[in-house]
């Protein structure tokens, strides 16, 4: 179909096939937020109560509110804004829906960076200059983030390939890429797994991981919990609102968002069982911050047979599965502006993503020049992890829960989910978990963290 003019008397685009959808969301899903920043949020928090409490958030929380969210997608035929328009005209709940066109936004420009930090390893893995015995990886990382030059360079250039794929539409930019690329990331993620439950000592990184204490859990663990479920599956971002929207009525929702949540959770549980034991067998401190897979890769690869190779592969792996989550997130901001301002997706795709660009450049600098810029305690990159994962995610899934509850309601998700003579599993189980559950838990868990009870 034709790109040039995506005007409403176009007809909306559509993923080619069947799992076109699904591939495309689950390589938005997976992506840093499982190998980058759940390993470090996991280590920070203090293993595996954190990983319990995460699971239990994503069953529970994350699955429910998945099916929801890409049906008001379906049903409403446009961007994450209008979509809920649509289906409730003459309200205000399409706010909620421009709320997470807002916090895809604020997560592309700080998400742009790690990329870019994920693409300079690559290359470097690549012209043969990242794995040297011996070398100190905490400080080669550190000197390259604190750079002025070169985190930008690359933050640039990735931006550049994501402005690139997403001007080129759903089925042949997106759609084509991500078929390609999730596929092999698995079989390079098992390999490294088998590896790491050879070291020497895996038992303790793995008890770290897998043993629950439950008395390191308290407030500001479970807030950071909650915030890695909604970070990791995509949620609430108007990712799936925007992605549900160029599926077909054939597709089956709740198979989709099983399958979404199985890999996200699959390539998260795979990461953490790569890097735990490697972190307890190269005695690396595992709540050493956000550096975290930055220095326990390299380590490993230095140590084992064929590490450059793996390192070149291993880095590929995350430039893709960073690159493929970008490519949603400007996707959600690029729909929606192209078809608020009736612009063609060639010249949204660019000035969206040159904006988001420049917003994230403040976000590599607060490693170096601008480390000093800081409020609460947080650098600029800092606050705007923290407000989109843990504040903006967990309030547009609390609205999110309530819209499709009490507004929308249960009924009419059903009869949007059953086109096609597809079903929604455990109806009852399910509206009660978006009716009550859920609001009441999110409710909890933020007032809970603000120290009230
Ligand atoms: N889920 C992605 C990841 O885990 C990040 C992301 C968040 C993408 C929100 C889109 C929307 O890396």
């Amino acid at each position: 179909m034709s790109e040039k003019n995506s005007s409403s008397l176009e007809p909306r685009e559509q993923w080619g096939t069947r799992l076109g959808f699904m591939l495309a969301a689950a390589g938005s899903a997976i992506g840093l937020g499982n190998i980058w920043r759940f390993p470090f949020v996991v280590g920070e928090g203090g293993g595996a109560a954190f990983v319990l409490i995460y699971l239990g958030f994503v069953l529970l929380i994350g699955l429910p509110l998945l099916i929801g969210e890409i049906s008001i997608g379906r049903k409403g035929q446009a961007n994450a804004m209008d979509s809920y328009k649509a289906i409730q005209p003459r309200t205000k709940w399409y706010l909620n829906g421009f709320i997470g066109i807002l916090i895809s936004f604020m997560i592309l420009s700080f998400y742009s960076v790690v990329s870019g930090w994920a693409f300079y390893y690559f290359i470097q893995a690549l012209t043969g200059q990242l794995i040297a015995p011996n070398r100190d990886y905490g400080s080669t990382f550190g000197g390259f983030i604190t750079d002025p030059i070169m985190p930008i360079v690359f933050q640039v250039l990735l931006m550049t390939i994501v402005v690139i794929i997403v001007m080129g539409g759903v089925k042949k930019g997106i759609e084509k890429w991500n078929n390609i690329l999730m596929p092999t990331l698995f079989l390079l993620l098992i390999v490294l797994v088998v590896r790491s439950l050879s070291l020497e000592n895996a038992h303790i990184g793995l008890s770290f991981f897998l043993k629950p204490d439950f008395s390191v859990i308290d407030s500001t663990i479970i807030l950071a919990a909650l915030g890695q479920a909604f970070f990791s599956l995509s949620l609430a971002s108007g990712l799936y609102v925007t992605y549900g929207s160029y599926i077909n009525k054939k597709n089956s929702i709740p198979a989709n968002a099983g399958g979404i949540v199985f890999l996200d959770l699959l390539v998260a549980i795979m990461a953490g069982l790569i890097i735990f034991p490697a972190v307890f067998h190269y005695g690396i401190d595992p709540g050493r911050g956000p550096d975290l897979v930055f220095v326990t890769f390299p380590t490993i690869f230095t140590d084992m047979p064929f590490g450059a190779l793996f390192a070149v592969l291993f880095f590929f792996f995350i430039f893709v599965a960073a690159l493929t989550s970008a490519i949603s997130l400007l996707e959600v901001v690029v729909a929606f502006i192209k078809e608020k301002f009736h612009l063609s997706r060639k010249i949204a795709a660019p000035i969206t993503g040159a904006i988001i660009t420049v917003v994230g450049m403040f976000c590599a600098l607060s490693f170096g020049s601008l480390s000093h810029v800081t409020l609460f305690d947080r650098t600029i990159f800092d606050i705007l992890d923290f407000l989109t994962a843990e504040i903006l995610l967990p309030f547009a899934g609390l609205i999110l829960s309530i819209f499709l509850g009490w507004i929308w309601k249960p009924a009419g998700v059903r009869e949007e989910v059953e086109k096609e003579g597809n079903s929604l599993p455990l109806y009852s189980i399910w509206s009660f978990l978006i009716r009550y559950v859920i609001p009441v838990v999110i409710l909890i868990v933020f007032i809970d963290s603000l120290g009230i009870i």
